[in-house]
């Protein structure tokens, strides 16, 4: 199916548009499981609200010519810094779910990230995306199961399918309190599941007495730890970028157990309440990794603005949820492609107004200094 990527769709003009009419066509339990987050859903509206206050200070007269939007991620040359973040069950969204996401994110050269809880099968999402031509990365998140022989071999599908790197969500342990999805009673449709967890082995019942813990007395018997990540590291040779650091000490620890990359990321607000912004965050570790590894941000990008403001923060490259979503239940792959344009379209726009040619020339001094004291551990600019 040929995507027409520059005709606008009728009155969608910017991604909260697509959100607005994205909540229109869905039942409230479905919006609940797809948009929501996690108690209160403080930090998923912080999320947002800390990049669209960081202020910038538009250059001018600045010769423009010949820029581009181009990155370099993992040693290979990409068309521009956006990528599409793992989020479970896109047939929620849209009956073709992931594929429709993969052939829209392939037209529009963003990255991909497949969940391990995808609704599609790994192999036929990367069949439909390696073939763009100037395609972004395509990467497959990991959670960790208990069963680690089932894991191993998720993780050889993925590398035998040409996914170029693993993304090990390190954040979600636990779900967090889904308030909102249990107040409206969510459960999945027949016919959609982790279609890629087929054949797992469900982890053992320990048959805990009521006065132990559901969780530590039993979940978490089985959650990863640090060992883990060494392990990962030695049952592939794909790089392995961990999703869900805020730490600037998590970060070194990262990078001491071999990670390749890592993902600032609160989960879009879905797992701790009241955690900090990843705006907040990032500044921290990007002083802590030293430009050493890869460093990635989402949670709450809904603008060009905000993905050149990642990169002023020594962010590579972005991640988006949500608004992917939102494009998908309104339009297919025609509404995901429209997304991914109109994010782009706006980064170019952000940086020719503030004398960006290259992401290169992105940097804290884009940021109004009482913009800079507001985030911690940027010093001012004299
Ligand atoms: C997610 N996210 C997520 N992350 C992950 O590592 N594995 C997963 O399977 C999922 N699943 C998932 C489902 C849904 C419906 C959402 C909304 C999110 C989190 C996701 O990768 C990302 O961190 C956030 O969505 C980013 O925030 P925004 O852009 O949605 O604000
Ligand atoms: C979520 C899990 C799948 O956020 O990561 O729903």
């Amino acid at each position: 199916m040929p995507i027409a990527t520059n005709e606008p769709l009728s009155g969608l003009a910017t991604l909260t548009d697509h959100e607005r009419q994205a909540r229109q066509a869905l039942d409230e339990k479905t919006w609940a499981y797809l948009f929501g987050a996690a108690a209160d859903e403080l930090t998923h509206r912080r999320n947002i609200e800390a990049w669209r206050e960081l202020e910038l200070i538009p250059r001018v007269l600045r010769p423009l010519a010949g820029g581009h939007t181009r990155i370099k991620l993992l040693g290979r040359e990409r068309p521009h810094p956006i990528l599409i973040a793992p989020m479970a069950f896109h047939r929620l969204a849209h009956p073709e779910g992931e594929l429709a996401t993969a052939l829209a994110a392939a037209a529009l050269g963003a990255g991909l990230v497949v969940s391990t809880q995808a609704s599609c099968r790994l192999e036929d999402v990367a069949g439909t995306f390696l073939p763009g031509a100037d395609r972004g990365p395509l990467w497959f998140q990991l959670y960790l199961q208990p069963d680690r022989a089932f894991t191993r071999e998720l993780v050889r599908r993925a590398e035998a399918a040409g996914y170029e790197a693993l993304v090990l969500t390190v954040d979600a342990p636990v779900q967090g309190a889904r308030d909102r999805e249990r107040r409206a009673g969510f459960r999945l449709p027949d016919g959609v599941r982790p279609v890629n967890l087929d054949g797992m082995r469900p982890p053992g019942k320990t048959g805990i007495s009521t006065a132990q813990s559901a969780l530590f007395d039993d979940l978490l018997l089985q959650a990863p730890t640090w060992e883990d990540v060494s392990w990962l590291r030695s049952i592939t040779r794909l790089p392995v970028l961990l999703k869900g650091v805020l730490h600037a000490g998590d970060a070194d620890l990262a990078i001491a157990h071999g990670a390749t990359g890592l993902i600032v990321s609160n989960h879009g607000g879905r797992t701790l309440d009241t955690a900090v912004t990843t705006v907040a965050a990032l500044p921290d570790i990007a002083q802590a990794v030293q430009g050493r590894i890869p460093l990635l941000v989402d949670g709450g990008i809904r603008r060009g603005t905000d993905v050149l403001k990642a990169v002023a923060l020594g962010a590579t490259a972005v991640l988006v949820g949500r608004p992917v979503l939102h494009g998908l239940v309104n339009a297919g792959a025609q509404g995901v492609a429209q997304v991914l344009r109109l994010l782009r379209d706006e980064l170019e726009i952000a940086m020719a107004l503030t004398g960006c040619r290259t992401l290169a020339d992105a940097s804290q001094s884009l940021l109004a200094p009482a913009t800079q004291k507001k985030i911690r551990g940027l010093p001012e600019i004299s």
